[in-house]
């Protein structure tokens, strides 16, 4: 099974090689160097999600441009969305924030349902940061990735709200908050 993504070619099998995409209207010399220093960051941080307890692939191996993975077997969770999961993806994101690992992509199609545990596998937009605004935007994402795509994404964003708090800051939710409302503001004066 091969995934074709905005950035990367994602092959599936028994194990799992992610290759970023070379990018045509950069210089070469530039466009490796970029892809091959993200590619490390990426797995650098998948690793690094994983020792402090949050589930995510094993690295298998790391050379240029491509990332050779432990192959995740579950549900998306876009299918399989819950309160309780959604629950158990606010504690991990605290956990996540907890270690300054700020995803950059948290949506259900960047988790997998597996022996009942939560497994980020896409950390293509990851980095480290400490500050509320970054982790704030982080959940804001999640929000709106909720919003889009499903009708009972208030109840989903609660179940969020909650698990991230047993662990999380109430400033970033706080703050997801705030950027939510900024957004609207916009909206209203674009209209
Ligand atoms: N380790 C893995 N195990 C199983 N499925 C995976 C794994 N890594 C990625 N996938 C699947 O491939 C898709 C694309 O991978 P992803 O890392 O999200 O690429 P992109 O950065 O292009 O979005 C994911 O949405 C997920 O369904
Ligand atoms: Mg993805």
């Amino acid at each position: 099974m091969i995934y074709l993504g905005g950035e990367a070619e994602v092959i599936i099998g028994d194990i799992v090689s992610k290759k970023r995409k070379p990018k045509r209207y950069r210089i070469k010399e530039i466009d490796e160097i970029l892809r091959f220093r993200r590619t490390k960051t990426e797995s650098k941080l998948i690793s690094m999600a994983r020792k402090v307890g949050v589930p995510t692939p094993i690295i298998l191996d790391v050379e240029g441009d491509t990332i050779v993975m432990e192959r995740i077997y579950g549900i998306p969770v876009k299918e399989c969305m819950s309160e309780e999961i959604s629950r158990e993806i606010g504690r991990m994101v605290a956990k996540l924030h907890s270690a300054n690992i700020v995803h950059g992509d948290i949506t259900p199609m960047n988790m997998i349902l597996s022996a009942g545990k939560i497994y980020f596998v896409d950390f293509g937009l990851a980095f480290i940061d400490n500050r509320i605004e970054a982790k704030g935007v982080d959940v804001h994402v999640y929000f709106e990735s909720l919003k889009a795509g499903f009708e009972n994404w208030e109840n989903l964003k609660k179940a969020f709200i909650e698990g991230y708090l047993e662990l999380g800051s109430e400033e970033v939710i706080k703050r997801a908050e705030e950027i939510e409302e900024r957004g609207r503001y916009v909206e209203r004066r674009l209209k």
